[in-house]
Formats: C-alpha cells, sequence, structure tokens
C-alpha cells in the first residue's frame, strides 16, 4: 500500500498494532470532545493567499535556540513510542537525526537516553521530564540526562495526574504490561506484532516496560514498594520550576501552558520555552485548543521566549497555521507514532517527507518563499503584531 499522507499511515499502523496499544495512542480522554476541537480549531482556519510571487525558492529552514533547524519541526516525546516497534524510541531518534530536527525522550520512554544516545550518536536530543513524588530520584534523572549530552529539558506541566481514559480499562491496556485475557487475545490476534515486536524484546530484553524508572519497579512483585516514589506529583510549582531553572544548565522549556498568564510567568521563572498544547487532547478534555490561544500568547511572550506549539497536526498546512499563529516551530505526536509503528525509522522518515512537501506545497500556495516569516495576516482574521514588528516599526 502506499503511504500518502497521514491518514495512511494511521490505518497502517491500525491494522498492524493490538487494539489495546493502537487506541493508546490514537484516542484522547473521557469524551473526547478535546481531540475534536483541536481538529476543529485548525479546519476552521482560513489561509489568505498572496499572489504574484515567486516562489521558485522555498525555505524551509528556521532558527531554534541559536541552531539552524532544516524545518521548524520537533519529535514530541512520546511514551510507549517502543511498544509501537522493536527499539521505537532509537527508530524516532534515528529518523529526526536523518531529518536534522531534534527528538524529544520521554520520562516513560522504553529505552533509556543512554541506550538510545548509544545508537542515534548523531540526534540532538531533548528530554522530557514528569516529576516523580520522590525528589532525588529526579535529581539523579536528570543528571543522566546531562551526562547522556541531552541540551534542552522539556519540563512538562499539564499532567499533574493520570488522565481518565476508560477504553484503556476495558482493552485491558497497561505499562508495565499486565497479563489479561483481553490483551491475550488483542495480541494473539496481531501474530505479526507478536513475533517482530513482544517476543523480540522477550527474547532480548524482556517485557518491555519505562526504562527510566528504577529497577525495582519493573517486576510485578517489588513494584508496590517503589510504585509511590515514581508518582506524578501532584505539588509541582513554579518554585519547581525555579529550582530546576538552578539545577539545569542546558536549556528549559515549559510544555502545557494554555494560558497567557502562564506563559508570562514562565518568562519571569527563566525558561528559554514554552510548548502551548493540550497534550493532543489526551488529559483535561474540555481544554481549549492551541490555536486558539497561541496568537494572544506569542503577542505577550513571543519576543522574550521561544513559543513551540502542538497537539492534532496531520497535515504540513496545519503546520503552517500553527506557524502563522506565532510558533517558531511546531511538535509532531501521534502523526511520528503512526509511521513509527508501519515501518519504525523509514516510516517515521515517510511522515517527515510528506509533512514536509505538503509545508511546501502551502507555502507556495501561499505565495510565501520563507517559513520563518509568515506574517500573522496569513490567516483569515488575524492581525496580531509580531515581535519583529514591535523592533522595527
Ligand atoms: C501515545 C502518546 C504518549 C504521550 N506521552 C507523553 C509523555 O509521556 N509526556 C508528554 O509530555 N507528552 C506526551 N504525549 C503528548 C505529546 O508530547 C504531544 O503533546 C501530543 O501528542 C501532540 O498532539 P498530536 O499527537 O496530535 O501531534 C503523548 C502523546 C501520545 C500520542
Amino acid at each position: 500500500m502506499a503511504y500518502l499522507n497521514i491518514a495512511d499511515y494511521r490505518r497502517g499502523a491500525k491494522r498492524r498494532l493490538p487494539r489495546g496499544i493502537f487506541e493508546y495512542v490514537d484516542r484522547g480522554s473521557e469524551d473526547e470532545i478535546g481531540l475534536a476541537a483541536i481538529r476543529r480549531s485548525l479546519d476552521d482556519l482560513r489561509f489568505v493567499p498572496r499572489v504574484l510571487r515567486d516562489v521558485s525558492e522555498l525555505d524551509l529552514s528556521a532558527d531554534i535556540f541559536g541552531n539552524t533547524l532544516p524545518c521548524p519541526l520537533i519529535i514530541a516525546p512520546t511514551a510507549a513510542a517502543g511498544l509501537l516497534w522493536y527499539d521505537g524510541e532509537v527508530a524516532l531518534a534515528r529518523a529526526a537525526s536523518q531529518a536534522g530536527i531534534p527528538f524529544c525522550v520521554a520520562t516513560q520512554s522504553m529505552t533509556s537516553i543512554e541506550d538510545i544516545r548509544a545508537r542515534a550518536p548523531g540526534a540532538d536530543l531533548w528530554f522530557q521530564l514528569y516529576v516523580w513524588r520522590d525528589r532525588e530520584m529526579v535529581r539523579t534523572l536528570l543528571d543522566r540526562a546531562a551526562a547522556a549530552g541531552v541540551t534542552t529539558l522539556v519540563l512538562t506541566v499539564d499532567t499533574p495526574l493520570a488522565p481518565k481514559r476508560e477504553y484503556n480499562t476495558r482493552n485491558g491496556f497497561a505499562i508495565p504490561i499486565v497479563p489479561s485475557i483481553a490483551a491475550g487475545f488483542d495480541v494473539a490476534s496481531h501474530p505479526r506484532w507478536a513475533w517482530r515486536v513482544l517476543l523480540r524484546y522477550l527474547r532480548e530484553s524482556g517485557m518491555p516496560t519505562y526504562a527510566h524508572y528504577p529497577a525495582a519497579f519493573r517486576t510485578s512483585i517489588a513494584r508496590e514498594a517503589i510504585a509511590e516514589n515514581v508518582k506524578l506529583s501532584e505539588r509541582v510549582t513554579w518554585d519547581d520550576v525555579a529550582e530546576l531553572r538552578r539545577q539545569w544548565r542546558g536549556r528549559l522549556v515549559v510544555k502545557g501552558a494554555l494560558h497567557v498568564d502562564d506563559a508570562r510567568q514562565a518568562v519571569a521563572s527563566g525558561v528559554d520555552g514554552i510548548v502551548v498544547s493540550s497534550h493532543g487532547g489526551r488529559n483535561l478534555d474540555s481544554a481549549v485548543s492551541p490555536a486558539d490561544v497561541l496568537p494572544q500568547i506569542a503577542e505577550a511572550v513571543g519576543h522574550r521566549l521561544t513559543v513551540f506549539a502542538d497537539s492534532g497536526v496531520r497535515r504540513g498546512s496545519d503546520v503552517v497555521k500553527l506557524l502563522a499563529l506565532g510558533a517558531k516551530a511546531v511538535l509532531l505526536g501521534r502523526s511520528m507514532l503512526y509511521g513509527t509503528a508501519v515501518a519504525g525509522t523509514a516510516g517515521a522518515s515517510g511522515v517527515l517527507d510528506i509533512l514536509r512537501e505538503e509545508m511546501c506545497q502551502s507555502l507556495a500556495f501561499l505565495g510565501q518563499s520563507s517559513i520563518s516569516h509568515l506574517p500573522p495576516d496569513l490567516i483569515f482574521g488575524q492581525s496580531r503584531s509580531t515581535p519583529d514588528d514591535r523592533q522595527n516599526p
């Protein structure tokens, strides 16, 4: 089958993966209002193209934190990418490296930051942090990330506790994997995945689980003793951001801000960037969509720190819309996972190729030759002033 767009990769992932895993990746939370709202918010944006401009040379490059990226894309942190493909996180890191873009490794990755570094030595690795209740363990984790050459720490701030996703319960899906009759049938009806992913893990390293969690967490017998320590802390506040700012020498990004005052507080806390994100509709179901608040946030703080955005990107035009609303770069979650589930690094690279091609198409139709200099009035009804305007009135 030819994979012509991200929806094709999604269908491919659905065929290949056990239902429990596919739904964990694909779906939202509670009534999935957020998923629909994110889609609607992007679809409702309309471009106002400019005409009669030379678009023979299109430039997708973008300056992010002093580096020129070949395109303004970053692979988002996603827990459990390693369940989609044997060593899925390494596959993603390699695809990122080949494309010259960063890959953000998740705290809940199936492969450790050290292993990813060793097997994708050229990758620009970022690290996403979930703050555990045991802060000493968090400090050790940060030391490991720094030693592995992580350039940018991404603190996720929109997940004070595990969200309500009823389909996971119905499917018997959990990490670490809990044997159940439902999960057993699911795996048995996807023999290709069972053979190429699960059995390979079992042969080579044991049941896949969160690689950064303490060893005791990985065995069901010892898990209870350690589980409290690695629960998400509900007590993470701006004081922790200040503390992290002191501890972490690299770039610090806060992921999951949607209120302009939180964005201002991020500036005051000395962070280098924020990701305007509703976690892809996976957490707070009725959260506002990033596209709805991005212009206000970009206008308020875009000249003080780097504004990123994510949630719902399935087309190159979605990327262009978020950039025109004020983001400097966009994070890709599920789209990259669909590609990884279909064909590992080749699938992830295929997704990036499609998005880049569609971004170029959008630019040409919009009469824009550079993706880093999109005017806000490219979007119907938008007339936000940009930091560039303010500096050069
Ligand atoms: C399966 C899956 C797992 C995720 N795990 C994490 C995580 O561990 N930490 C985090 O900050 N975001 C996590 N995210 C959210 C992504 O980083 C990103 O914000 C979101 O996927 C963007 O929306 P999109 O999937 O529509 O592109 C996860 C997303 C998915 C799909």
